[in-house]
């Protein structure tokens, strides 16, 4: 599934995708967009991946944005288009059934901000970067920046990064939960693999359930997001997982779970 712009592989049941755009330090244009968005449609229906890790191509960079040349000469249709191919990929990314993890090896700027937060977590190198930079262009985030981010720093913390359009550190990153753990840069990918194997050791419907429940149950109010916690609780229960995952426990042995 390797593409011009990503570089696609598998370790087990963990897919790692790869931005690969390293001289413009991985800047999305609308051609990487196309081809997340066919990679992530063919993880959807993959079920031997269990878990997909995604970072940045070099030393330097996660994802340093959109592409600041090809959105510079667009008008106000094509910037409304890209913006929407943008969202349509991210939107892909936080319906996957399996979870994402970002691996944020370096600058996550704009888009590239915008892609760790539509990711279900971030872990990031030391000397990683964040920041929502697009009011210096004299534009706003349009993947989703303005509406992810405050969802998970908050509202006034998301409001001070997108009107100074400042990079904050790792640390700083971690102190307001943006991201979950900060590692030295050799030990990213080791860590999100490691991550990503304890996921793909637990039953994947149940992992993709959890997801879902976390995605959808964040859009309704306390009382329907239980409910629909309660209903995917109990469809748990018509799976072999379920079964072999409780069997397994009383069993004292470890569980094969088989996706069914
Ligand atoms: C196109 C980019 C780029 C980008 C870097 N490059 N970011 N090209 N789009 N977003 C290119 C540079 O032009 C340069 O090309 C090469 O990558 C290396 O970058 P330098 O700037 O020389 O590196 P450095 O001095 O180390 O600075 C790193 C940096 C800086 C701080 C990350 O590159 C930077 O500020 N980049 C832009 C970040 C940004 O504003 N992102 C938000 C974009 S708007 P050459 O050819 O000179 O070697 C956005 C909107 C999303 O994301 C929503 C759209 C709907």
């Amino acid at each position: 599934m390797d593409s011009q712009n990503l570089i696609y592989e598998t370790a087990g049941a963990v897919a790692i995708v790869t931005v690969n755009r390293p001289k413009v330090l991985n800047a999305l244009n609308r051609a990487v967009l196309l081809e997340l968005d066919q990679t992530f449609a063919g993880i959807a229906a993959n079920r031997g991946i269990a878990a997909v890790i995604v970072t940045g191509a070099g030393e330097k960079s996660f994802v340093a944005g959109a592409d600041i040349a090809e959105m510079s000469g667009f008008g106000v249709a094509e910037a409304r288009e890209f913006s929407r191919l943008g969202q349509q990929v991210f939107n892909r990314i936080e319906e996957l059934p399996q979870p994402v993890i970002a691996a944020v090896n370096g600058f996550a700027l704009g888009g590239g901000c915008e892609l760790a937060t539509a990711c279900d977590f971030r872990i990031a190198a030391t000397k990683a970067r964040f920041g929502q930079p697009e009011v210096s262009l004299g534009v706003i985030p349009g993947f989703g920046g303005t509406q992810r981010l405050p969802r998970l720093v908050g509202r006034g913390m998301a409001a001070q990064l997108l009107f100074t359009g400042d990079m904050i550190s790792s640390e700083e990153a971690l102190r307001i939960g943006l991201v979950n753990k900060v590692v030295p840069a050799e030990a990213l990918m080791e860590e999100a693999k490691a991550i990503a194997g304890r996921i793909a050791g637990r039953g994947p419907l149940a992992v993709s359930a959890a997801k879902a429940a976390l995605r959808e149950g964040s859009n309704m109010d306390l009382n329907r997001a239980l409910a629909y916690e309660a209903e995917l609780f109990a469809g748990g229960f018509s799976t072999a997982d379920q079964k072999e995952g409780m069997a397994a426990f009383l069993q004292k042995r470890q569980a094969d779970f088989k996706a069914e």
